[in-house]
């Protein structure tokens, strides 16, 4: 592996089939006979069910059926106790309600399936759907997480502290600030949704919105109690997941059932309303920082508390506090997470999920305490930076943020910005600069991939792992072309089905290491079986040790004399050998126990605030990140753009509003719930510190997915405040909370 040099930026290998069309998403599949269902959703939040009136529905033309609590098919492994997860066992830790799609009358939140109408056409549906008529016996909602606040529950994992409890309150310099997140949405352009077909009593084929095809694989496998080897899940393309499709979702496996009944296949693809409530959301979160320093600038104490919703049947968590654990060195930290559950849809993780949340808070709270110091806020961080891990007391992996710091604040001009906030301005503009820090687990997981190259120099990488768009296929063929020297454009990756080894589902910024690490297993085995080939054959290399023998440009030779070459079609050849296949099994990351791995990321924003209409508008952003060797730098570019992109989105305008009266969205609609576009977004500046994490695995890449967000919504509010002075906690930054305070 070329582990000393940088590597090229190459194309996404399937960037022309997905702009010409030839990429094939899970809608795309068209199968004979296909049946089409659409969801017909609760209008109310909270309550019973007390008639659903289907006869119109199931007489309307085209309607194969009308599946409600009355008359859905039995999902034979769902006989879970009381407390389940709303996609069947394992059970969780039970909480108030159990949920299971159309298993009962009784509504635990807006939007609940209460019947799924099935149509020859998807029109055909969606009109039936329209006729369904449901009575309700209806309770107040519980949907507003303050009102509700008092009954907040302590989930599994439990507090953490190091240090002394109440240092905080004898700190030279104090600061106590609350920090709040709306619900915001995933919205990717691609629908959810799911196409089932039974192909045999007990043989299924899957076409889903997964981010995992192994895990959806064994989800279904659990559900209806037959082989997981009798399932096979497609997801090759994905049109953006951003953490939506981690899980199967209720009404995916109820299409299962529903297709099982009606004996075609069926197609489900949710509308965008749908989206607002059928497949998670990042959990609205109130947190509270309280932080403590001395008056050199030396962090005293941090307690960060957070307290999140989550659905009356099932908690969802996630890592919101646990950043403040370990980013800074401070001898008495504390932690505290709960829950309040209520009348609504389960959350589930959202780009860069929990800790992006926690950063949000934290790095806000830094530059609070940084501007009551009178510090340059990098400076503040410089002060507190710690080269070990203190919560666990072991050393980084690797740890480059120092040098982030710098390289970031050359690329955005740091120098211009001023201490005092409102000191600069551009006709009615003021200008302001900020930064924040971003952290996330390095992880590495289990993950198998295989390799197999032919006679004709061609190489085919083959993993059941999705590519939701961050480029894994391009990132593999790097990996591939870096072990075995095969030319990219001889080199096929073929992922995202069960039929190929199996991979983790992709999420938590882990796929180029996990699935990375198998790739470069399996090649390298390929690689030594020609080593010793070569060394036993009649040729030019008969005699060599395999240790002195390099692979460059389809040719064997001796790492000291170049001229002495086997190409690798004619060894194959001469061997009789028209391929050579190797598997790679591997196990997670060995060195947990020895070393902290994070990648780490630095995001810069320049700002400008109109100080008539308070419209805020990012006219420069840079985001530095050291996330260990970039494997494929072009598509990593494009995935901090992305994070870039999502950044302004939550720190300007993204938010899921909630009318408390009835428990419903007001605004789930992209008209309404603006996703930053490109007139929302400047020139990006992304900047790679590019040095191999020597722990990890053998390319020496950590993850950078979350990274890229985790952090920028933090930047963004404070370089408002560095504009205008006014200091805003709660996102989106919209005019409106801007102006509220006199700019
Ligand atoms: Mo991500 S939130 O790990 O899809």
């Amino acid at each position: 592996m070329k582990n000393e040099t940088k590597n090229p930026a190459i194309d996404r290998i399937d960037g022309r089939m997905k702009v010409t069309g030839g990429a094939k998403y899970f809608a795309d599949f068209d199968l004979p006979d296909l049946a089409y269902c659409v969801i017909v959703g609760s209008e109310i939040a909270r309550g019973t069910l007390t008639n659903i009136d289907t006869k119109k529905a199931l007489s309307a033309p085209g309607v194969l059926g009308v599946f409600t609590h009355l008359n859905m098919p039995p999902i034979p492994g769902w006989d879970a106790p009381a407390g389940g997860q709303a996609d069947g066992p394992p059970p969780k830790p039970a909480t108030e309600e159990t949920y299971r799609i159309l298993s009962g009358p009784k509504i635990l939140f807006d939007g609940q399936p209460i019947a799924l109408v099935v149509a020859n056409t998807y029109e055909r549906a969606t009109y039936a759907a329209s006729l369904v008529n449901a009575k309700y016996s209806k309770q107040t909602a519980r949907t507003s997480l303050e009102k509700h606040i008092d009954k907040q529950v302590t989930p599994k994992g439990g507090d953490y502290s190091r240090g002394k409890a109440y240092a905080y309150q004898s700190a030279p310099v104090k600061l106590e600030a609350d920090y709040k997140i709306p619900i915001e949405v995933h919205n990717p352009m691609e629908l959810h949704g799911i196409t089932a077909h039974w192909t045999g009593d007990k043989q299924l084929m899957i076409y889903a919105k997964t981010q995992g095809v192994n895990a959806t694989q064994q989800a279904m496998a659990q559900a209806f109690k037959i082989d997981p080897k009798n399932i096979r899940v497609h997801t090759e393309f994905m049109g953006g997941g951003f953490g939506m499709g981690l899980r199967t979702w209720p009404q995916e496996t109820a299409v299962v059932a529903i297709a099982k009944k009606i004996g075609r296949p069926v197609k489900l693809v949710i509308n965008r309303s749908q989206m607002f409530t059928m497949v998670g959301h990042r959990p609205y979160t109130v947190q509270t920082i309280q932080m403590g320093a001395d008056n050199h600038g030396r962090l005293v104490a941090i307690n960060h508390a957070a307290t999140a919703e989550t659905a009356s049947y099932e908690d969802f968590t996630e890592a919101t506090v646990n950043m403040t654990r370990f980013m800074y060195e401070c001898p008495n930290v504390s932690t505290r997470y709960r829950l309040v559950r209520l009348d609504r849809s389960v959350p589930i993780w959202m780009r860069g999920p929990g800790e992006a949340t926690g950063a949000f808070a934290l790095e806000s709270a830094m530059d609070e305490m940084a501007h009551k110091l009178s510090m340059d806020p990098i400076e503040f961080r410089l002060r507190n930076y710690t080269e070990t891990d203190p919560e666990h007391n072991l050393p980084y992996s690797s740890k480059h943020l120092k040098e982030a710091y710098e390289r970031g604040a050359d690329a955005i001009g740091w120098k211009d910005r001023k201490n005092e906030p409102g000191s600069l301005k551009e006709d009615n503009w003021l200008v302001g600069y900020g930064m924040s820090t971003g952290v996330f687990n390095a992880f590495r997981w289990e993950a198998s991939a295989r390799a197999i190259l032919h006679a004709d120099g061609s190489l085919v990488i083959q993993s059941a792992v999705t590519d939701i768009g961050p480029g894994t296929g391009t990132a593999l063929t790097m990996i591939a072309h870096n072990v075995l020297g095969v030319p990219f454009d001889r080199i096929k990756v073929e992922y995202g089905d069960t039929s190929h080894p199996k991979a983790p589902s992709q999420g938590g910024s882990a796929i180029v290491s996990a699935v990375g690490s198998a790739v470069f297993d399996a090649c390298t085995k390929i690689k030594n079986e020609l080593f010793e080939l070569a060394v036993k054959a009649n040729g030019p290399l008969a005699g060599a040790q395999t240790a002195d023998l390099v692979l460059t440009e389809g040719a064997i030779s001796i790492e000291k004399g170049l001229d002495k070459k086997v190409a690798v079609g004619k060894l194959m050849e001469s061997s009789q050998l028209s391929k050579i296949e190797k598997d790679a099994d591997l196990k997670g990351s060995p060195d947990l126990q020895k070393y902290s791995m994070y990648s780490f990321s630095v995001h810069f924003v320049k700002v400008k605030v109109n100080s008539l209409t308070g419209a805020v508008r990012v006219t420069k952003a840079v985001s530095v990140a050291d996330s260990g060797r970039i494997i494929s730098p072009k598509t990593a570019a494009s995935q901090m753009i992305g994070g870039v992109t999502g950044g302004i989105g939550m720190a300007l305008t993204e938010e899921a509003v909630i009318d408390h009266r009835f428990g419903r969205f007001i605004n789930n609609n992209l008209a309404d719930y603006h996703v930053a576009v490109h007139a929302d977004v400047p020139a990006i500046e992304t900047i790679f510190i590019d040095k191999p994490d020597p722990v990890i695995n053998p390319m020496g890449a950590k993850g950078m997915g979350e990274i890229a967000l985790i952090g920028f919504a933090g930047a963004v509010a404070n370089a408002v405040f560095n504009a205008t002075g006014q200091r805003i906690r709660e996102l989106p930054i919209t005019p409106d909370k801007v102006m509220q305070r006199e700019v």
